[in-house]
């Protein structure tokens, strides 16, 4: 291999510029010039210098991350180097996310400390139970998710400071214990239920199931198959690099807001039915299929573009998404105590076709993670609407590690992209009777 630099020849000026390439772990995955470089190529001395212009983020590193790790092309999901596989067969969610935050996999006293600091925050301020009191019956739970979310800080005294890694320890364990918890209570919220209070006692998945399913005052044992599929589903969630709310959760917090703050950005932007909300619209495409019969129809009507296939295709993967294989075989573990969802017929019919079609195949659209994973929250017994706020309660963790790293990088500033200005040049006020 030659030197690792780019030789660049402005064709205006006829100069030439050498700018240095770098690499990350995977020199085949990573390489990168620095597009502020391309600011010392100027046409004139006034010239601002050439910007990198790339909506959307198409090709834009943002920051260098050891945190996930994914090929799309090769369908490779590892976190801190870990395989999701082997993490899904063999972990649970708290130690993922502690790996996630801190880089490694805990001792067993890390993990009991890390655990129990984590579970006291499962119990919240009665204020809080107020607050959602005073959402109406039937709101969307992940509308009420994020306003909860953001008005966390406010419990706190010391919620915004962001002084040192002491600090933010203490808002994580708050995070990940509250977000369990206030979950659920937008549920119970939204179904005019009574509030179920976290047993900190219990595992991070059975109390969750319990605060989500169980009855105030009365023993609840989660069913280790239900307990064990959130377990695999939360890991699944957990993390997956620089996606559109992990970018949120690090612009907002490059600007040292809060994490609570930061984090309601992030779950605002997770909402989105083309990001972690397609798992609602799955559901609801595919009860508006009905039944395996119409699926052909509605591949049609994608392929005359009147309606996207929801849960299909993705900015990073292009071969397939390896969590969506994992969930599948998730889905049968759940079924077989809940049940068949009959929309897993519909879903593996849809695939079926779409890996077959032509419209696909050259897109490179395969399943995401979000085509099976809210046909087993319903089958657990949630509708709909909990779809996005369950994924949010998996991400958690994954955000804050985003955040966490992104203030130890010394080379992050406040979040702040440049524009290429094609509006009106400079003209005069016009006063209303001229107009
Ligand atoms: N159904 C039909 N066509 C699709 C779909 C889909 N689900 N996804 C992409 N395409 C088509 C596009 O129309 C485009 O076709 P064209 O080149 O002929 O115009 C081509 O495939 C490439 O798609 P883009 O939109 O350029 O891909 P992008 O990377 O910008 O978008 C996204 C990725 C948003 C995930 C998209 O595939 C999509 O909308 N999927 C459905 C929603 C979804 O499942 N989102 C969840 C993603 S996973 C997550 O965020 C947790």
């Amino acid at each position: 291999m030659g030197k690792d630099s780019l030789t660049i020849i402005d064709n205006r000026t006829g100069k030439t510029y050498e700018v240095p390439i770098f690499h990350g772990t995977y020199p085949e995955y990573g390489s990168a010039i620095r597009t502020a470089d391309l600011r010392q190529i100027k046409y004139s001395e006034n010239d601002f210098g050439l910007l990198g212009y790339d909506p959307a983020y198409l090709n834009t590193a943002s920051c260098q991350s050891t945190v996930t790790f994914i090929d799309g092309e090769k369908g490779i999901l590892r976190y801190r180097g870990y395989p999701i596989e082997q993490l899904a067969e063999r972990g649970n969610y708290l130690e993922t996310a502690y790996l996630l935050l801190y880089g490694e996999l805990p001792t067993a006293q890390q993990s009991d400390a890390w655990t129990g600091a984590v579970m006291e925050h499962t119990v919240l301020d009665e204020n809080i139970l107020k607050l959602v009191d005073g959402f109406q019956e039937g709101a969307h739970t992940m509308g009420m998710l994020v306003g909860m979310l953001g008005s966390l800080s406010t419990f706190y005294a010391n919620a915004r400071d962001i002084s040192d890694e002491k600090a933010w320890d203490v808002h994580i364990h708050r995070l990940i214990g509250n977000v369990a918890t206030v979950g659920a209570l937008v549920y119970r919220r939204s179904r005019g239920l009574p509030y179920v209070a976290p047993d900190s006692s219990q595992g991070y998945c059975a109390n969750f199931l319990n605060m989500l399913f169980g009855l105030p005052e009365q023993a609840y044992t989660a069913n280790p198959v239900m307990e064990r599929a959130l377990e695999v589903l939360f890991i699944l969630h957990a993390d997956h690099e620089q996606n559109c709310s992990a970018s949120t959760m690090r612009g907002i917090g490059s600007g040292r807001a809060d994490p609570y703050s930061a984090m309601a950005g992030a779950a605002g932007s997770l909402y989105g039915p083309l990001h972690g909300g397609a798992n609602e619209a799955v559901l609801k495409m595919l009860a508006e299929i009905g039944s395996k019969e119409n699926v052909p129809a509605y591949i049609e009507r994608v392929k005359n573009r009147e309606v996207l296939l929801q849960g299909f295709g993705h900015r990073v993967y292009k071969n397939y998404d390896p969590r969506a294989q994992i969930i599948k075989q998730t889905a049968y573990d759940v079924f077989e105590v809940t049940g068949k969802n009959p929309l897993i017929d519909i879903a593996l019919e849809l695939e079926r076709i779409a890996l077959e079609d032509a419209f696909f195949v050259s897109r490179k659209l395969y399943p995401n993670v979000d085509f099976y994973s809210g046909i087993i929250y319903q089958a657990m017994g949630l509708p709909t609407d909990m779809m996005t706020v369950m994924f949010a309660i998996g991400r958690t963790s994954g955000w804050l590690a985003q955040w966490r790293e992104m203030l130890q990088d010394k080379e992050q500033k406040i979040t702040r992209p440049r524009q290429v200005y094609i509006g009106s040049d400079e003209r005069d006020y016009v006063p209303m009777e001229e107009r």
